[in-house]
């Protein structure tokens, strides 16, 4: 199952790509988990990517690409992944499809949460997450059971530094230049479905996993 998960931020691709992947046993390739990652281990890809993350840029397609073509080597990519914040620009998308159609092989769905810009701010005020296994919590909408603790590795929760309302207004904007786009892509591709984003992530999930299995 190879799956690429599309959205505004905010807009709950994390949250359904982790259960997703729990449920058939694929990882969950996140590109910003990674780059908090690197970030939190003062690797030279983590200090490069906090330049534009924190301005609510994306960071250089090259810079990207190296990163993920790297990570899709690796072993637990055998049965396929479920990508979460990749590709996000129509050159990371090509780049995807040549990489995948030089093995002979390809996507099986683009799935496009779709939620307004008017709700995403209200998300990501509320959103804390875990440093340790990149779960995603709201305060509001998906409480942990402790407060400001990982219910799923117990791992302590944290604010993310670009959830701030003024970062969160600049990574709208380049969402829609930039990866908004990739939805027609993958209409022409042939491969998108849509599901409402603003249900609740139980129905969410529910109609996602509906799409998997028709
Ligand atoms: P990234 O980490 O990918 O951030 P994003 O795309 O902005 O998406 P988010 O993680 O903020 O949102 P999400 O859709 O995962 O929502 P979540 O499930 O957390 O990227 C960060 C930065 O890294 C980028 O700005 C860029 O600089 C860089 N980057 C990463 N990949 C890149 C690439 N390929 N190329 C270039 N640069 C790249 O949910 C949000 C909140 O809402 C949570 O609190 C959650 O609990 C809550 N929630 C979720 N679903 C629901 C629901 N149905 N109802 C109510 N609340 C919900
Ligand atoms: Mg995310
Ligand atoms: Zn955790």
């Amino acid at each position: 199952m190879k799956i690429v998960m599309l959205g505004a931020p905010g807009a709950g691709k994390g949250t359904q790509a982790k259960q997703i992947a729990a449920k058939y046993g694929v990882p969950h390739i996140s590109t910003g988990d990674i780059f908090r990652a690197n970030l939190k281990e003062g690797t030279e890809l983590g200090l490069k990517a906090k330049v534009y993350m924190d301005q609510g840029q994306l960071v250089p397609d090259s810079l990207t690409l190296e990163l993920i073509m790297d990570r899709f080597s690796k072993d637990d990519c055998r049965n396929g992944y479920v990508l979460d914040g990749f590709p996000r620009t129509i050159p990371q998308a090509e780049a995807l499809t040549k990489a995948l159609k030089d093995n002979n092989d390809r996507l099986d769905y683009a799935i496009d949460v779709d939620v307004p810009d008017e709700n995403i701010i209200n998300r990501m005020s509320g959103r804390r997450a875990c440093a340790k296994c990149g779960g995603t919590f709201h305060i509001k909408y998906n409480p942990t059971k402790v407060e400001g603790i990982c219910d799923l590795c117990g791992g302590e929760l944290y604010i993310r530094n670009d959830d701030k309302p003024e970062i969160v207004q600049k990574r709208l904007v380049a969402y829609h230049e930039q990866t908004q786009p990739l939805i027609d892509y993958y209409r022409n591709e042939g491969i998108l479905k849509t599901v409402d984003g603003t249900q609740d992530v139980d129905k969410v999930f529910e109609d996602i996993v509906a799409i998997l299995e028709a």
